[in-house]
């Protein structure tokens, strides 16, 4: 099962949408299937993903790290280190492009965190697009680092105030603009969810990741257990295992936000918490953190980037059959990560990646030195540094902030600047 039949994985997928957008989706459908078959279309990705995003992203032995733990040798495929710092630019510049060459000349996107936001931001300013991202009031509040940089990159950011004014409601709107402008504009949908065509064509520019990874695993001859990886919405895991999703081997293992435990609203965990189900929110079918009227729980995680209540539909239904391996961190296992991957290989994981981190600590050991594992490090976590610093070094953080506010509000070069 690497391609929807009809945009169905299984019993999951769909296009569960009102009238006014079918017409919409059908047509990016039938662009995205017509532009993937292109030459011209693929070469002109490949040279930006080259020349703008950096690839190939290199494959790292955490020699170290894999010494320590004494068993298994430990890869990091170091997907940090595309331009914007995470894996979502690879999705932002595919669909940007599809969407020129629909003739589109405004793109939205939603975002909770900002990753994805700022990566279509920087898309747009890169390929000359219009770029309005919508993000919920609460999540504008406390992403301001994120907010700054979309709108450096030239973007307008629209907090959103309906709901819970976070994520969610972020994608109801930018819903609700699509379907109000479909002629002038292309959604950027930021993971491998939401109605059909977007499961699969997040995948698609997302595979970019598993196709380095096999050849470079090829190249030096590594006999793989298991690849690894986070899984919010699941973009950079189900790009991670696309070519080896008709194998049998390796072992694909997606781990999920434990948060702070297993109870309802302590985590983000559709796969393997308890009170997941499956259920229809947001256009696809697929599992869910839902209550008993079908409405989403509230989650829990320490990376925003997992703090969501639903699943890509492929990777429900890939979790279903086994091919997929389920797993959770929580948030003090993805901090010990970070911690461990940062002293011992100088690579500092994002909080998401993190938890892909906290599981390859926990199976190496448990495997023979012949054997490698590869983890995903999705981005790297400079953008964490607001929440890593007040775990670590709380009372010099707290300093740090009452000074850079105390500078703020004397500096003479910031009012300088104001009044230019
Ligand atoms: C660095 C990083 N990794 C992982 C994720 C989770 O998203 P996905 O499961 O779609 O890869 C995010 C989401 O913002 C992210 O920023």
């Amino acid at each position: 099962m690497i391609n929807s039949e009809n945009g169905f994985f299984d019993c999951y997928g769909g296009k569960y949408v009102a009238e006014v957008l079918r017409k919409t989706l059908d047509e990016l459908e039938c662009a995205f299937n017509d532009a993937i078959k292109d030459e011209n279309f693929l070469k002109e990705l490949s040279i930006i993903q080259r020349d703008y995003i950096g690839r190939e992203t290199p494959l790292l032995y955490a020699q170290k790290a894999s010494e320590l733990l004494g068993g298994a040798q430990i890869y990091i495929k170091l997907e940090g280190l595309a331009n914007t710092g995470a894996h979502k630019i690879n999705n932002a510049i595919g669909q940007c492009l599809l969407a020129k060459r629909m003739g589109k000349k405004r793109i939205i996107a939603e975002t909770g965190a900002g990753q994805h936001g700022v990566a279509t931001a920087a898309a747009c300013a890169k390929l000359g697009l219009d770029c309005t991202v919508y993000m919920g009031e609460v999540d504008v509040r406390r992403q301001q680092p994120n907010v700054s940089s979309m709108e450096m990159y030239g973007a307008r950011v629209h907090a959103v105030t309906s709901g819970s004014r976070t994520l969610k409601d972020a994608v109801n709107e930018a819903m609700r603009d699509w379907a109000a402008n479909p002629d002038t504009t292309h959604y950027c949908l930021g993971s491998a969810l939401g109605p059909a065509p977007f499961p699969d064509m997040v995948r698609e520019f997302q595979s970019v990741i598993g196709k380095e990874v096999l050849h470079q695993a090829k190249e030096r001859n590594l006999d793989i257990e298991a690849l690894i990886a986070c899984c919010g919405g699941g973009s950079n895991s189900i790009g991670f295992f696309a070519p080896f999703i008709g194998q049998q081997k390796p072992r694909l293992i997606a781990v999920e936000a434990g948060g702070i435990g297993p109870g309802i609203g302590e985590n983000a965990s559709r796969m393997t918490g308890t009170v997941a189900r499956d259920g229809i929110l947001q256009g696809y079918k697929s599992r869910f953190l839902l209550d008993d009227d079908g409405q989403a729980l509230p989650t829990r995680s320490i990376s925003a980037g997992l703090d969501y209540c639903g699943i890509g539909p492929q990777l429900a239904a890939l979790g279903k059959t086994g091919r997929i391996e389920f797993t959770s961190a929580l948030d003090a296992e993805a901090l010990e990560a970070v911690k461990f991957f940062a002293k011992n290989e100088g690579v500092l994981f994002a909080m998401e990646s993190a938890h892909a981190g906290a599981e390859a600590i926990k199976l190496a050991p448990k495997l023979s030195r012949n054997k490698a594992i590869i983890v995903n490090m999705s981005g790297r976590g400079d953008k964490d540094i607001f929440i890593t610093c007040p775990v670590f070094r709380t009372e010099e953080w707290k300093q740090f902030l009452i000074s850079e506010l105390d500078r703020l509000n004397n500096s003479q070069d910031i009012h300088d600047a104001e009044l230019m």
